[in-house]
Order: structure tokens, then C-alpha cells, then sequence
């Protein structure tokens, strides 16, 4: 009996024979996924523009003994998306249970004065590249029988915050396209859910969270009262892609200490 309840926790809590791409893996956010996923026991194939960067996070990720390739993608390229696909689809051989939609980037500056190729490249990077992943995994992931997609949106997408409009436009468009594609793949045993990070500690924020006076604003909106780590994103997509959450989807769960929580409540004491 206590065997065959841990052979069944085996295997509602553990990736092996899954296999995952995460876009945007050799830093922040997505490196920690890329690590949950493979440590679970996943395969998983990330990409990034850099490859240097690709290549030694690649000897890294062997080195510990996490299967993992990469190759290089700017997912805001239409033709580079399709060849990533081609190239994942040859790597796990037709079959993919796993798609991360990480890579994002922000440009911050007030509304009247975004550049139309601003826009664009908020737009193609946050939002068109998700969208069009997702287009060009479906026939993966239907074919693996048991698939689960991830959006990384921000709760920019959930609460007006100063970070820039394209930014929220693009994060709260991925938060609604998770919830029509729940219903719309739902029949092809797709999931499809979200998750929306408050200030976490990556190269895309540290000059902010550099500056004393901001780190403090931010440290007084957050009831946990500090920013968040990579490794505590990377948790919950992690139980997001798990058989233990099977009967989740269509959802936005914000990763944020609270603060999306936090209409008035003072954090000083
Ligand atoms: N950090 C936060 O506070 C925070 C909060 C809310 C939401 N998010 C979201 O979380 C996601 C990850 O952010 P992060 O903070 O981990 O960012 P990061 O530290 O800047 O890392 C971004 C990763 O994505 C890759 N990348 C960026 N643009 C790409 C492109 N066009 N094509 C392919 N790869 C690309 C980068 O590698 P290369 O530069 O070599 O391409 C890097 O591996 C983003 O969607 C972001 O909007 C972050």
C-alpha cells in the first residue's frame, strides 16, 4: 500500500520523460525554470540572442547533470520562431509537453513618447512571439498527449503600475490569451495558465532596484516587504507543468509578495 502511494506521488510530482522549451533561459526568470524543469527530470531545449551566453550556460547546465539544449532565437523573428520550432521538434522528435513563454523585455518612458518601432518591439517580443509559439508548439503538444503551456505576463498586465503602457497593454493581453486558449485547447489535454511576478531580482531590473529611494517604494507597496528571487517564479511554474495540478487551468496567479493584494494597508509600523 505505502509503496503504491509513493510510486503515484512519484509520479504526480516529478517530470520525468517530459519534455519543456523555455524561451529565455540563460538568465533570470527563465535560467531558474529552465533549472526547475531539468531538476524535476524534464528534457528541456531553452534559447536566448547571445550565444556565448547560451554556450556556457549549456557546459553549466551538463556539468550538474541536467539534460538541456539551446540554440540561438530572437523570439521577436517570425522565420527565427519557426526555425526554433523545427529544431525542438527534431530535438524531441514531434513531441513536446512543455511550453515556457518567458522572453520578454521593457522599454520605460511615458506614453506620448514611444516610437512606432518601440511599440512594435514590445509588441513582437512580450506578446506576438507568445502568441505565435504557441501557434507553432500546438502540434507538439497535442501529440505528446499531455500538454501544459506557461505565460510569464508581470502584474503589470493586472494593476496599473509606472513601468510603461506597451508593457501592461502586451502583459494583460497574454493574461486574457491564457484564459481563451485554456477553453479553446482544453479538448487537445493542453493546460494553459500564468504567471504574473511582482519586482523580482534579474538583469532586467536591477538598475531600477539599484536605487535606494525606488527599492524602498517598491519594499513599502509589498506586504512581504522585499523584492522576489527567480527560484520563487520558477516554483510555481514548475507545479504548473506537474501532473499534481492536472485540474488547473486558465488561470493568472500573481507571484508578489502581496502586493496586488494591497489596496491601503501600511507596512510601516
Ligand atoms: N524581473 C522582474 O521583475 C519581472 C517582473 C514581471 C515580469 N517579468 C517577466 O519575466 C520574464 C523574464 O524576465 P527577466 O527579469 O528574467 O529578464 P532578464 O533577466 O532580462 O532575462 C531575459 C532572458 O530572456 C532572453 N531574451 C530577451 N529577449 C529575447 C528575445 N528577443 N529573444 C530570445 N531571448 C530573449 C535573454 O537573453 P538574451 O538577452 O541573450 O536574448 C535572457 O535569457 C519577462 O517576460 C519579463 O517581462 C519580470
Amino acid at each position: 500500500m505505502a509503496e503504491a502511494e509513493s510510486s503515484s506521488r512519484d509520479s504526480r510530482w516529478y517530470l520525468k520523460g517530459m519534455t519543456a522549451l523555455v524561451t529565455g533561459g540563460t538568465r533570470g526568470i527563465g535560467h531558474a525554470i529552465v533549472e526547475e524543469l531539468a531538476g524535476l527530470g524534464a528534457t528541456v531545449h531553452t534559447c536566448s540572442r547571445k550565444e556565448d551566453e547560451l554556450n556556457g550556460c549549456l557546459r553549466d547546465w551538463a556539468s550538474k547533470g541536467f539534460r538541456v539544449s539551446g540554440s540561438v532565437c530572437d523570439v521577436s523573428s517570425r522565420p527565427q520562431r519557426e526555425k526554433l520550432i523545427e529544431t525542438v521538434s527534431s530535438v524531441f522528435s514531434g513531441k513536446l509537453n512543455i511550453l515556457i513563454n518567458n522572453a520578454g523585455t521593457n522599454i520605460r518612458k511615458p506614453t506620448i513618447e514611444y516610437t512606432a518601432e518601440e511599440f512594435s518591439t514590445l509588441i513582437a517580443t512580450n506578446l506576438e512571439s507568445a502568441y505565435h509559439l504557441c501557434q507553432l508548439a500546438y502540434p507538439l503538444l497535442k501529440l505528446s498527449g499531455v500538454g501544459s503551456i506557461v505565460f510569464i505576463s508581470s502584474v503589470a498586465g493586472v494593476v496599473a503600475l509606472g513601468s510603461g503602457t506597451v508593457y501592461g497593454a502586451s502583459k494583460g493581453a497574454i493574461n486574457q490569451l491564457t484564459k481563451n486558449l485554456a477553453c479553446e485547447w482544453a479538448k487537445d489535454n493542453i493546460r494553459t495558465n500564468c504567471v504574473a511576478p511582482w519586482y523580482i531580482r534579474t538583469s532586467l531590473v536591477e538598475h531600477l532596484l539599484d536605487n535606494k529611494e525606488f527599492l524602498d517604494t517598491v519594499i513599502a507597496r509589498t506586504p512581504l516587504r522585499r523584492p522576489g528571487e527567480p527560484k520563487e517564479v520558477s516554483s510555481l511554474v514548475a507545479f504548473l507543468c506537474l501532473p499534481a495540478s492536472s485540474y488547473i487551468t486558465g488561470q493568472v496567479i500573481s507571484v508578489d509578495g502581496g502586493m496586488t493584494v494591497n489596496g491601503f494597508y501600511p507596512t510601516h509600523d
